[in-house]
């Protein structure tokens, strides 16, 4: 194998979770880019149908199913589906998460953190059960799930979100071991911001608590990050398709940070008046 060859991908079947923008969309363009054929599997199907013919037209693999990962039977069911049709998986990627609507811990509602914690973990966790189950009987394959820089280091205001996020990085650890014996990697990227439509609410959100304007967030932001400058969706795909690829081959069980040198927002509210 020459030293291009271990990135690539051909021949090889790979679903992402909430591919239909995003980060999702970035990885699954670099995915497919590399030979891989890809299957978006997103809440939002008609977007990821739009977004999948847009990419067959350019040459690419790509298909796009309905899903949503908080439903159990139904990830079984797209994921054995999808066996079925293809007669295998080799890559995973739980990329499908949501953010949370910003408040301290002492003001957060059980329907929050509930609506938090199934989108953000327990999705993942189904999705991670189905094709471990597949990826076990194969005795190959390849998970990365998308945690945050929030899941190693938290930021006020979001509780849930980072609780969701260190729960999949936990989660990646787990099942690193527990899968090593069957040859299948498991292993977790953390991303920095990127202005994605996620970020841009959050963003929004926090701006309002700060008494700051979009724009004065985004720079306020971008002057905390060392490398100086926001993610871009493909700074995160290259670094989950390495860790998808051969060239990691003797990589589980890690957690890559790739955030331009942030290692987290902190962001503690000043004190506030209670009624
Ligand atoms: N953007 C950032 O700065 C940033 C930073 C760190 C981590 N992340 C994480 O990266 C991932 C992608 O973020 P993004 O910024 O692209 O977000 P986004 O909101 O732009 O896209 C998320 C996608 O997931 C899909 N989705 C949401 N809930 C779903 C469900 N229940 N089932 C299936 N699909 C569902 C949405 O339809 C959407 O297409 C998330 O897990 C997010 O937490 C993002």
């Amino acid at each position: 194998m020459t030293q291009e060859d271990i990135h690539r991908l051909d021949g090889r079947t790979a679903l992402v979770t909430g591919g239909a923008q995003g980060l999702g969309l970035g990885i699954v363009e670099e995915l497919a880019r590399q030979g891989a054929a890809v299957t978006i599997a997103d809440l939002q199907v008609a977007k990821a149908q739009t977004e999948a013919t847009r990419l067959c037209a350019a040459g690419f693999d790509v298909a796009a199913v309905s899903l949503d990962i908080t439903q159990s039977a139904q990830v079984d069911d797209v994921f054995e589906t999808l066996v079925r049709a293809k007669g295998r998986l080799d890559i995973l990627v739980n990329n499908a998460g949501v953010g949370q609507h910003i408040a301290a811990v002492v003001d957060l509602s059980d329907a929050e953190w509930n609506r938090v914690i199934a989108a953000t973990l327990t999705g993942a966790f189904y999705c991670c059960r189905a094709a471990g189950r597949i990826m076990e009987r194969q005795e190959a394959g390849s998970i990365v799930s998308i945690s945050s820089i929030n899941g190693q280091n938290p930021a006020a205001l979001v509780a849930a979100y980072n609780a969701a996020k260190a729960g999949v990085i936990s989660l990646t650890r787990t099942l690193a071991l527990e899968l090593a014996a069957y040859g299948v990697r498991v292993n977790a990227v953390c991303p920095g911001p990127v202005y994605t439509e996620f970020n841009r609410t959050v963003m929004a959100e926090r701006g309002k608590t700060l008494r700051l304007t979009e724009e004065q967030m985004i720079e306020r932001i971008r002057a905390s990050i060392p490398l100086g400058r926001w993610g871009q969706p493909e700074d995160i795909a290259r670094a989950v398709v390495f860790l998808c690829s051969p060239a990691s081959g003797w990589m589980t069980g890690e957690v890559l940070r790739v955030s331009g040198g942030l290692e987290g927002v902190s962001a503690a509210p000043p004190k506030q008046k209670r009624k």
